[in-house]
């Protein structure tokens, strides 16, 4: 069983209640906010779920944004990283969880992925987030489709388990 690390960046706390809920979901999982995690902090982790929501127009949240830089000087090997972020498809439907887009980029060719998500039921028009058809995460919108959230984590988690 590997360690599993929840890395969360949320400016008013729905992407917080939405790591809490991840954390719950697998049997030993840490918690930390971006804001004030270290890389020394994430090195015992096997296996890194990377979270936030989108900020601008499909840009990355605050405390991930200054977190990122550091993040990406780490030495991966060995470790799995999953990603999610949240967003509103119905005010930003042309930037629809674009946040994760940004982790995933910076990280690419550096880190396995793992987690990638199937776009059937959600309605959006563009998201940097979707690659060869499909969300490179976890995609959430706790502000119009927070019904289908716990659905919808419970399915990623059970694909992730596949690989912790
Ligand atoms: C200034 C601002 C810009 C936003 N831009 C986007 C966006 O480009 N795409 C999107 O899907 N959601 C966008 N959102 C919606 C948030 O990502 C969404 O409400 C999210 O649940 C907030 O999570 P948090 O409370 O953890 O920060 C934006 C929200 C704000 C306040």
């Amino acid at each position: 069983m590997s360690k599993i690390a929840i890395v969360y960046g949320s400016s008013t706390g729905a992407t917080e209640a939405v790591a809490e809920k991840i954390k719950a979901s697998f049997d030993d999982a840490a918690l930390f906010n971006a804001d004030g995690v270290s890389v020394d902090d994430l090195k015992p982790f096997d296996f890194l779920i990377f979270g936030a929501s989108t900020t601008g127009i499909g840009d990355l949240q605050d405390d991930w944004e200054i977190l990122l830089p550091k993040v990406e000087k780490m030495d991966f090997s060995g470790k799995k990283v999953a990603l999610f972020s949240l967003g509103d498809s119905a005010s930003f439907s042309a930037s629809f969880a674009g946040a994760m887009y940004h982790i995933y980029k910076a990280l690419k060719g550096k880190v396995e992925f793992v987690g990638s998500v199937s776009t059937d039921g959600y309605s959006f028009d563009d998201s940097d987030a979707v690659i060869d058809g499909k969300f490179i995460g976890l995609a959430l919108d706790e502000d119009n489709e927070y019904n289908e959230t716990d659905a919808r984590i419970a399915a990623w988690v059970d694909d992730l388990k596949k690989y912790v």
